[in-house]
């Protein structure tokens, strides 16, 4: 896809995606955590906690954490499902720094390890893993496709993809009054309190131009993964997307 069709946080040219979306992650890091509470009124919280308690049922030992940020899903994840083993990746050294601190504190680090790293370029052996999740992940890749071929390549055969996304909820009057707040009122309070202009306008934008429900499924069937299904989260705010190897 050429940088010009793709929807970038800043308008710089000669800065590809994933260098824009590092840029602003890595600035907006030490706000993140409480602009997802505020802005989703802490119902992100309860998104995490739907899409772990999903994955419980497979029982997975090892689990690679993609696009990991401040480490929530992690944490939820070494908590709920009690895995020998989580590695968190992500490319932005700042949202690590501050998902470290948080992990540490909860005494987590023997089961959590965080990595720098490129999701579209992971350092896994193929076959590693027994599931692997991104929660407000995929959206950001440069290249939706290799990103979740990468998935795909360093789970087990019988492994489990989990993705938590926002999609766009369909319905009236639920489908106006969200775009109203997602598109005029949440990048405001987000240029406000992240000090960074187009961060929240990116989130928007970004969300229009994600493939979600059956578009995402069709994309996960195409690149191998079978049983791709998906649950509606807040009427059609957020997708739980569930598929195997
Ligand atoms: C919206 S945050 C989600 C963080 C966390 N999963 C959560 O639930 O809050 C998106 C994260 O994706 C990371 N990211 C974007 N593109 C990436 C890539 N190509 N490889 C690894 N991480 C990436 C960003 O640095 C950022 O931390």
């Amino acid at each position: 896809m050429s940088l010009k069709s793709q929807v970038t946080p800043y308008s710089e040219i000669d800065v590809s995606k994933k260098g824009q979306v590092t840029k602003m992650f890595d600035k907006i890091a030490p706000y993140y955590d409480n602009l997802n509470r505020v802005l989703s009124l802490g119902i992100d919280v309860l998104w995490r906690k739907k899409a772990i308690n999903l994955l419980k049922k497979e029982s997975p030992s090892s689990i690679l954490d993609i696009a990991t940020g401040t480490a929530d899903l992690a944490i939820e994840a070494a908590k709920v499902i009690r895995p020998k083993q989580i590695i968190g990746l992500d490319i932005s050294a700042n949202m690590l720094k501050i998902g470290d601190e948080k992990i540490l504190k909860k005494g987590l680090n023997d089961v959590i390890s965080l990595e720098q790293g490129d999701s579209e370029n992971l350092r896994f052996e193929t076959n590693t893993f027994d599931a692997v999740m991104a929660a407000f992940g995929v959206r950001n890749f440069e290249n939706l496709e290799k990103g979740l071929a990468e998935m795909y390549r360093v789970l087990k055969p019988g492994g489990t993809i989990m993705v938590l996304e926002f999609s766009k909820p369909r319905h009236f009057p639920l489908k106006q009054l969200f775009n109203l707040y997602f598109k005029n009122i949440l990048p405001v309070i987000g240029k406000i309190r992240s000090k960074d202009e187009k961060a929240y306008k990116y989130l928007y934008e970004s969300v229009q131009a994600f493939p979600d429900y059956k578009d995402f499924t069709d994309i996960l069937k195409r690149l191998g993964f079978t049983q791709a299904d998906y649950k509606v989260l807040s009427a059609g705010i957020c997708c739980i997307y569930i598929a195997k190897k």
